[in-house]
């Protein structure tokens, strides 16, 4: 049997310290977004690293000093033992996951100068992945789910290409919402195309299933639908995001 190279014993020992406490950053985009936006990283590995500080050169030279100090490189099998699904970049990373007293500090903080998102007992975790990448994207100021759904759930982080650590992302109920003037999407509002939406909205969206709850049409000032032809019943959740959050976007709200 060979030895583990240098640094691989310690390397393993942190990680299994540290898996049940932290978030898996799975492949190299996800490790790579995690630390632009100052995620504690305590560990990462890489199957390959000259691979992975390549794909740095090409991709992501901001961080590519700290990947390096960062990854340490294992064995194939020591990898696959590590994460429950092999990623292509062969990369994963532990980071420490934001206290929520922090997210909810950012989440109730007035004036607001970008929206909260809400997803109302959403149900698919590849929606909400995508709903916290989009939040990313666009500067929002978070994204709350309500309901039963960890928006923390490593599915959810995978679907989020690690950017949870770009947006504060906590899980509420609805008489706990953030403040600010409550826009619920939804077929039955008044068209979108003719309206502003302030930076300090709470931007709230129904479940696939069900659509918007009636505890949150309870706390709803405006009722906004999406255009759509009458034959079809409704968009995909991620899709009435990304929507909604390019109109606030393109109608005057903050841009990257
Ligand atoms: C897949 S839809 C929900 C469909 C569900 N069967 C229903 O009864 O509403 C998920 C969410 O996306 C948003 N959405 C989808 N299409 C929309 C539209 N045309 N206008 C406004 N919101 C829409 C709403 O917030 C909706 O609750």
């Amino acid at each position: 049997m060979t030895d583990p190279p240098r640094g691989t014993t310690g390397t393993l020992s942190t990680w299994h310290r540290l898996a049940g406490g932290c978030v898996l950053l799975d492949g190299f985009h996800a490790l790579k977004h995690a630390l632009r936006f100052h995620a504690r990283v305590p560990v990462a590995v890489t199957t390959d690293q000259r691979a992975a500080l390549t794909l740095a050169d090409d991709l992501a030279p901001d961080v590519r000093d700290s990947l390096e100090a960062l990854l340490t490189e294992v064995p194939e099998a020591t990898y696959r033992s590590l994460v429950p699904r092999p990623h292509p970049t062969g990369v994963a990373a532990l980071a420490v996951r934001p206290s929520r007293e922090t997210g909810l500090e950012t989440l109730r903080r007035m004036p607001r100068r970008a929206p909260v998102v809400v997803l109302d007992n959403p149900r698919n975790l590849g929606n909400a992945g995508a709903v916290i990448r989009l939040a990313a994207g666009f500067g929002a100021t978070g994204v709350v789910t309500t309901g039963t759904l960890d928006p923390w759930h490593p599915t959810v982080v995978r679907g989020g290409a690690g950017l949870h650590f770009a947006t504060a992302v906590e899980r509420l109920t609805v008489p706990e919402l953030p403040p600010g003037p409550l826009f619920a999407l939804d077929p039955e509002g008044d068209d979108l195309r003719g309206m502003k939406l302030p930076d300090d909205a709470v931007l709230a969206f129904g479940s696939e299933r069900t659509g918007l709850s009636a505890g949150l049409r309870a706390r709803t000032d405006h009722l906004v639908s999406l255009p759509m032809r009458p034959q079809v019943s409704s968009y995909n959740l991620a899709t009435s995001v990304a929507m909604t959050l390019y109109h606030w976007s393109a109608t005057g709200g903050a841009a990257g």
